[in-house]
C-alpha cells in the first residue's frame, strides 16, 4: 500500500514546524559519540524533507540550532556548524531536483561567515524552487526573534515611519525573521521531551502539537504519517463552539 495512502489530502497542514531532537541520545544508545547521532539526524532531515514534497505540504521549518545550543561545548558547536555546511553542498542537487526552496530564519549575523555564505549561495540558487519550502531555524530563539522585531518597530516609530497604533499583529508579524510564511498548524517535537524551547511561540499560537518519543535519528515518513494522522484527528476551534464549527460546515 501506498506509505501516505492512509492521509485525507484534503486536510493536510500548510506548514509543519519541527524541533528535531534527541540525536545525542541516540548516539549515546548506541555508544557513539554525539556528533554520530547529528550526522544520522541529517538522514532523517533527507527522508522528513522528501516525503513533504511527495505528500504536498508547502512549508517545512527544522529547528537546526537554537540561541542556547551557542552554550554547548565549542567543540560540538564548530562540529555542528561544518556539518550544516557539507550538509547544504550534499543536498544541492536534490533540493533543485525537487523543487525546494531554501529559507533560513534566526539571528543569521551570528553565524560563522562559512555558514552564512553557503546559506545565501544555497538560498540564491534555489530561489525558484516552487513545490517546498524549507526553512532552517538558525541561531533562532523566540525571545530574540521578538526583542528584535520590538527594536525594528521602535526605530521606525522614533523615525516616524510608523504610528503607534499602526502596530497590529499583522504588522508586527512582518518583522519577525518568519515574516511572509504562514504559521505552523502542526508542531512535531521528536525525544520524549515536552516542551517548546524557545521556538517560534509567537508563530505557533494556534498550532496543534504532536510528542513523539521517537529520537529524531529515527524519524521517518511512517513516524511524520502518524504526526498528520494526528492532526487530522483534531477539531480545530480557535475559540469557537463545536457547534459552531458544525453549523459553518453544513452550510
Ligand atoms: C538535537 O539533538 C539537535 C540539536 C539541538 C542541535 P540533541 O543534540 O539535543 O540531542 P539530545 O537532546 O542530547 O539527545
Ligand atoms: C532544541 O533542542 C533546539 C533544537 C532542536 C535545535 P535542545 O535539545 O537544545 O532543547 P532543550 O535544551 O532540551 O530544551
Ligand atoms: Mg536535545
Amino acid at each position: 500500500m501506498d506509505w501516505k495512502a492512509q492521509l485525507d489530502p484534503k486536510r493536510l497542514p500548510k506548514h509543519i514546524a519541527i524541533i528535531m531532537d534527541g540525536n545525542g541520545r541516540w548516539a549515546k544508545q548506541q555508544g557513539k559519540p554525539r556528533m554520530l547521532g547529528h550526522e544520522r539526524g541529517v538522514h532523517a532531515v533527507r527522508e522528513v524533507t522528501e516525503a513533504c514534497t511527495e505528500i504536498g505540504i508547502e512549508h517545512l521549518t527544522l529547528y537546526a540550532f537554537s540561541t542556547e545550543n551557542w552554550n554547548r561545548p565549542k567543540e560540538e558547536v564548530d562540529a555542528l556548524m561544518s556539518l550544516l555546511v557539507s550538509s547544504l553542498r550534499a543536498e544541492l542537487n536534490t533540493f533543485l531536483k525537487n523543487k525546494i526552496r531554501l529559507r533560513a530564519v534566526g539571528n543569521l549575523a551570528s553565524l560563522p561567515q562559512s555558514c552564512q555564505d553557503e546559506l545565501a549561495e544555497t538560498m540564491k540558487l534555489t530561489e525558484s524552487g516552487d513545490k517546498l519550502e524549507l526553512i532552517l531555524a538558525l541561531s533562532y530563539s523566540s525571545t530574540w526573534e521578538i526583542t528584535n522585531a520590538t527594536q525594528l518597530i521602535a526605530e521606525k516609530v522614533k523615525s516616524n515611519q510608523l504610528a503607534v497604533n499602526e502596530i497590529t499583529p499583522e504588522v508586527f508579524a512582518q518583522h519577525l525573521t518568519t515574516a511572509g510564511i504562514p504559521d505552523p498548524e502542526l508542531m512535531i517535537r521528536t525525544s520524549g521531551e515536552v516542551r517548546i524551547s524557545n521556538f517560534l511561540l509567537w508563530q505557533l499560537a494556534y498550532a496543534e502539537l504532536y510528542f513523539t518519543e521517537v529520537l529524531w535519528p529515527d524519524f521517518g515518513k511512517q513516524e511524520l504519517v502518524q504526526a498528520i494522522l494526528n492532526y487530522q484527528q483534531r477539531e480545530r476551534r480557535f475559540g469557537k463552539t463545536s457547534e459552531q464549527l458544525n453549523d459553518s460546515s453544513n452550510g
